[in-house]
């Protein structure tokens, strides 16, 4: 199976996972094996969704990409995080519900370490219920997957030295997926509006759930994981919120005099990419430029580097065009050419479907001038450096 955008599908195709409306996330739209036509295909993009996973013979090495134990998995650790993110609003949290969620963060680490490198598509769940979990769980997940990939350096400027403990995995877990906890006390039609249209007073209600989240969270989880709550989006250069005098005043006081401890700001950046992917419908390269080029000075640059070697600008599975024209699917991620994957050629110049013996696999670093122009419908060719064989780091 590929991933390919709403946009590019073709009458005939097979959609290889049942798929949900955005809209209804009950409800079933596409059963999976469901062959598509014109009158199926145009009402997708109306209703607000992105992409399909389609069957395509010779692509069946992307169909174990994302397994359904894993959605099942995740599908049980948001209905957790829904009882949680309730009782908060309600003011009836209590600290066993939240201890439960030191074994979810390691059974999440565990499954991590297993599969370090493994791409995940963030927005496979957006199709549950409510974003503010689902934006949680996968903070929670990217931020893992950041210091598992920085090792000793996710410990620089903190007390400890050398290669974290579990101990230290369970903060940075717990403070990512409780990060927004604070939010749960704000009214939802004002979390519903987009952040530009919020009046001053409603503006400032949002910002205050950092704050909330370090009350609700400093003496049942510790400072560590309360200071992730309350410093998520206070970035290294000074924009963001809560400013300095408000977390000093709100008692956020960590061993070295410090206000902002390391682990927040990972937990910052992970939030980033999420915020931009999930809210604002960036896709993965469109927010590694945002961040790698714009907010540079905004994280730490070791957090910046691993997010670059762990999530790839063209994901495996998904659909590309290349600017010689030919279609197909990239296949590999190589953290050191991130914009050089291997492509398997599935169409010709002329956007015809190639005969099974006349496909290839390409390595686009070996192929001349060949280089990838779309992605998920979208033209990406302004975003890429003139050497494509660089990295983020060596750009601008
Ligand atoms: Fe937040």
């Amino acid at each position: 199976m590929f991933r390919i955008s709403v946009n590019e599908l073709r009458s005939g195709q097979v959609a290889a996972r049942s798929t949900h409306n955005p809209r209804d996330p009950g409800a079933v739209l596409l059963e999976r094996g469901r062959k598509l036509n014109e009158r199926i295909i145009r009402p997708l993009a109306r209703i607000g969704l992105q992409s399909l996973w389609i069957e395509q013979g010779g692509t069946e090495q992307f169909d174990q990409l994302v397994t359904e134990a894993q959605l099942s998995r995740q599908r049980d650790i948001l209905k957790g995080l829904n009882a949680v993110f309730r009782a908060a609003g309600e003011n009836k949290i209590t600290d066993k519900m939240l201890a439960v969620f030191r074994n979810v963060t390691l059974a999440l680490l565990a499954e991590l370490r297993e599969s370090p490198r493994v791409y995940f598509p963030f927005e496979e769940l957006r199709a549950d219920p409510d974003y503010s979990l689902l934006h949680s769980f996968n903070v929670c997940r990217l931020s893992l997957m950041l210091a598992l990939e920085m090792g000793e350096a996710a410990n620089e400027g903190t007390e400890k030295s050398g290669e974290l403990s579990d101990v230290d995995y369970a903060f940075i877990g717990l403070g990512a997926i409780f990060h927004d906890i604070g939010r749960a006390a704000v009214a939802p039609e004002v979390l519903a509006k987009e952040p530009w249209d919020l009046p001053n007073r409603e503006r400032k209600e949002v910002e205050a759930h950092a704050v909330r989240g370090f009350r609700l969270l400093r003496d049942r989880m510790g400072a560590i994981v309360a200071n992730i709550a309350l410093c998520h989006h206070a970035f290294l250069d000074g924009y963001g919120y809560p400013h300095q005098a408000e977390m000093e005043e709100s008692g956020s006081h960590l061993p070295g005099g410090k206000n902002v401890h390391p682990y927040s700001r990972l937990v910052s950046l992970a939030n980033a990419y999420e915020e931009l992917v999930s809210r604002e419908g960036y896709i993965a390269i469109e927010a590694l430029e945002e961040l790698n080029c714009a907010r540079k000075q905004q994280f730490p640059a070791a957090a910046l580097q691993a997010l670059n070697r762990i999530v790839p600008p063209f994901p495996p599975g998904e659909w590309v065009t290349l600017s010689s024209g030919h279609g197909g699917v990239a296949s590999t991620f190589d953290p050191a050419h991130p914009f050089l994957p291997r492509v398997l050629l599935l169409t010709d110049a002329r956007n015809q479907f190639l005969a099974k013996e006349e496909r290839l696999e390409l390595c686009l670093g070996e192929c001349g001038r060949s280089r990838i122009v779309r992605i998920r419908g979208r033209s990406i060719e302004h975003l890429l450096p003139e050497q494509t064989d660089g990295r983020w780091e060596d750009m601008r």
